[in-house]
């Protein structure tokens, strides 16, 4: 069943195929999305996924499990084009400064580290917005994403919507960082195949194996970042600085309480690479016939 090698669409249809699929990925998994936050923020005994799930429908309707949706979806497109950017200047960039000849492993780490880090501060603002609409503390409180935009910044400032910056930067960093620094031991350690469509599976296992091993390491950073952003301006500041605040949870909680949300957070990496995969070949094998007329 082997296909022919076909060669890759050009740029702008693939980032197009990308973002469509991104976007469908959002749609299916951001009730898992609500989840997370919610169990990030509580501090007690957190209740399970379905029980969460099925307590919001009851008590906040359907849609309770879309709250704050917009915000992810407004910045995936421009997310993906500056994840794409800072890679590739991060690899020139680095190239030139430490002389490496080709993109090994190590120059990997230093690129994704960079590009997180930079797409913290595109994202933090919807990262906020999103975490503020799905607090259950905040029900009745906003009418919708521009709304909540439009109230925060009334009440608390533009820069407020940076809040929560630095854990944001921790939160990618530490992932790509991890993730990179595994997936070519990954694909190593697995087999290579000729068939092109049963190599996208074995990378999506690889990938799937890397993203639980970089959400394990990052979801302290998480955890932080949700109770940093959720800070309305109102009461005890409690949160501040992202390394003391992982203390704080600790201390306060118990270690178990800096992986608050992990469940949640590591169910979406599976299904969601599939969405991503399957909506990727779909759209692409469709320009393929529709616009680019190729046989
Ligand atoms: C965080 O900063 C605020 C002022 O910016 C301060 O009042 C508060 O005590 C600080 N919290 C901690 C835990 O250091």
């Amino acid at each position: 069943m082997s296909e022919p090698v076909q060669k890759p669409l050009p740029f702008g249809f693939q980032f197009l195929a990308g973002a469509i699929a991104g976007v469908s990925e959002i749609l299916v998994m951001y009730p898992l999305d609500v989840v997370k936050t919610r169990a990030q923020l509580s501090t007690g005994v957190s209740t399970g996924i379905v029980e969460t799930l099925k307590n919001m429908v009851k008590h906040e309707g359907t849609a309770s499990l879309y709250r704050g949706i917009a915000a992810p979806i407004m910045v995936e497109a421009p997310k993906r084009a500056t994840k794409f950017a800072a890679n590739e200047q991060y690899t020139t960039l680095y190239k030139k400064l430490f002389g490496f000849e080709k993109v090994t492993q190590s120059l990997s780490v230093m690129t994704g580290v960079s590009a997180g880090i930079t797409e913290a501060f595109l994202i933090v603002p919807f990262e906020l917005v999103k975490v503020r609409m799905q607090d259950k503390a905040n029900l009745g409180r906003y009418t919708g994403t521009a709304d909540a935009f439009k109230k925060i910044i009334a009440a608390e400032g533009s820069m407020a919507l940076f809040n929560g910056l630095e854990a944001t930067m921790w939160r990618h960093g530490v992932w790509n960082g991890a993730y990179f620094g595994l997936i070519y031991k990954v694909k190593d350690i697995l087999p290579k195949s000729k068939d092109a469509s049963e190599q996208r599976m074995i990378n999506f296992a690889a990938g799937t194996a890397g993203g639980i091993v970089a959400t394990a390491c990052n979801t302290p950073f998480d955890v932080v970042k949700t109770r940093i952003q959720s800070y309305n301006g109102v009461g005890i500041k409690k949160y501040n600085w992202t390394l003391p605040s992982l203390v704080t949870v600790a201390k306060e909680e118990g270690f178990a309480s800096l992986y608050r949300g992990f469940t949640p957070k590591v169910l979406r990496l599976g299904p969601g690479g599939g969405i991503l995969l399957v909506v990727f070949e779909t759209v692409s094998s469709f320009i393929r016939k529709n616009i680019l007329k190729e046989e």
